[in-house]
């Protein structure tokens, strides 16, 4: 059977290299433990090769999501999250690349807050976004946190929902719709809906006594341990470290901490003698869980909030893609009847 496009090469990209035997991930020249501490305005212009301001794109795209989405009150808003980003920006006209940065922050903490939001153009992106989030200021450190999350998922290679948006670019499509693909391929629980679930996971063995029952359990029912393999790492996802290491300068609960650390530990023994030689490791969405938990951000909102962040790279994946001039066509192998005879 063929196995979908894992290891084709399809476009070149100066954005971000992925080595999966190293565990190593670039942003443009950039480690990512590095790339985590430069902020998301300034990760992003690098990433873009020129100046990006989101404050003043925030209010304006709070003003838009007003006035054509949900967020100004004139339909429901819808249950799930990604549903409701996708609708939201889904529903605006094309706007300017740093405008669609912000809409998808802003769509975001008007989901979680489920009001209409006024954002401050005088703060940096993280500190906007957590301040909307939960309604009051955060601290230094909190939105250093959430910096350095924002930076560690910008991009990463021709993953699921950034070939999504590149293909859409590649057909001459505008941007908007090249995001709204992005935040669908987004959604599903094999890309960047697996951290919700990691938390849950967290919960259900609470202690870390419990983790191997647990996972043994899940194993048996024929379940995946959420948060860890990846398609493409045979190593520690490097982005898993990144955040590790951002939420020890958090200072957050260490219990919390420590049990994401030992049920890692355990799963990846276990998981060894389930798939031998398969090496799955943490990925990025293990400790996204517990870094996010941390900051207060509802877990229904985990996967909405990466995209807030990896909007970035879709937009630097789309122009890229813009400018090769090139329609994506892959083929598929046709496996169905051929035509009868006679
Ligand atoms: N728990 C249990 N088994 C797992 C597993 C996990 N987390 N990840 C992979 N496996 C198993 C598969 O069932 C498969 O077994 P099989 O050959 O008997 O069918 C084997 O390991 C190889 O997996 P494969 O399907 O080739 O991996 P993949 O490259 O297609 O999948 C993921 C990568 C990320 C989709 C997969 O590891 C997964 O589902 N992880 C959990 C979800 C998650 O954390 N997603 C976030 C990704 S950043």
């Amino acid at each position: 059977m063929t196995r979908g496009l894992a290891g084709v090469v399809v476009a070149d990209t100066a954005l971000s290299r992925v080595d999966g035997e190293r565990g190593e991930l670039v942003l443009r020249g950039m480690r990512v433990q590095d790339a985590a501490r430069l902020g998301f305005e300034a990760l992003v212009s690098h990433l873009w090769g020129e100046p990006v301001e989101l404050g003043a794109a925030r209010v304006q795209a709070a003003d838009l999501l007003r006035r054509h989405s949900w967020v100004g009150g004139r339909v429901a808003t819808p249950r799930v999250a990604m549903d409701a980003l996708r609708a939201a920006i889904g529903a605006l006209p094309e706007v300017d690349d740093c405008v669609l940065v912000a809409a998808v922050g802003v769509t975001l903490a008007a989901w979680v807050r489920r009001e209409d939001l006024v954002p401050d153009p005088a703060l940096g992106h993280a500190a906007d976004l957590l301040r909307m989030i939960r309604g009051e200021s955060a601290s230094e450190a909190e939105v250093e946190a959430l910096d350095a999350y924002l930076c560690t998922v910008v991009d990463h290679g021709l993953n699921a929902s950034t070939f999504a948006a590149r293909v859409v670019a590649s057909t001459g499509s505008d941007h908007v719709s090249a995001v709204v693909a992005g935040l669908g391929a987004l959604k599903g629980p094999l890309h960047g809906g697996a951290p919700g679930p990691v938390l849950d996971m967290l919960d259900a063995i609470g202690d870390a006594d419990r983790a191997e029952p647990w996972i043994r359990a899940e194993l048996a029912a024929g379940r995946r341990i959420m948060g860890m393999g990846h398609r493409v790492y045979r190593v520690r996802d490097p982005r898993a470290a990144a955040l590790e290491g951002a939420l020890g300068r958090l200072g957050a609960d260490q219990g919390r901490l420590e049990l994401a650390r030992a049920v890692e530990r355990t799963a990846e023994r276990i998981l060894e003698a389930h798939r031998p030689g398969r090496k799955l490791r943490a990925n990025v969405e293990f400790y996204t869980a517990t870094l996010l938990e941390a900051l207060g951000v509802p877990r229904a909102a985990f996967t909405a909030t990466f995209a807030a962040s990896r909007v970035a790279g879709w937009i630097g994946h789309a122009r890229e893609q813009e400018a090769t001039g090139t329609l994506i066509r892959p083929r598929a192998a046709y496996v169905g009847p051929e035509v009868a005879a006679g």
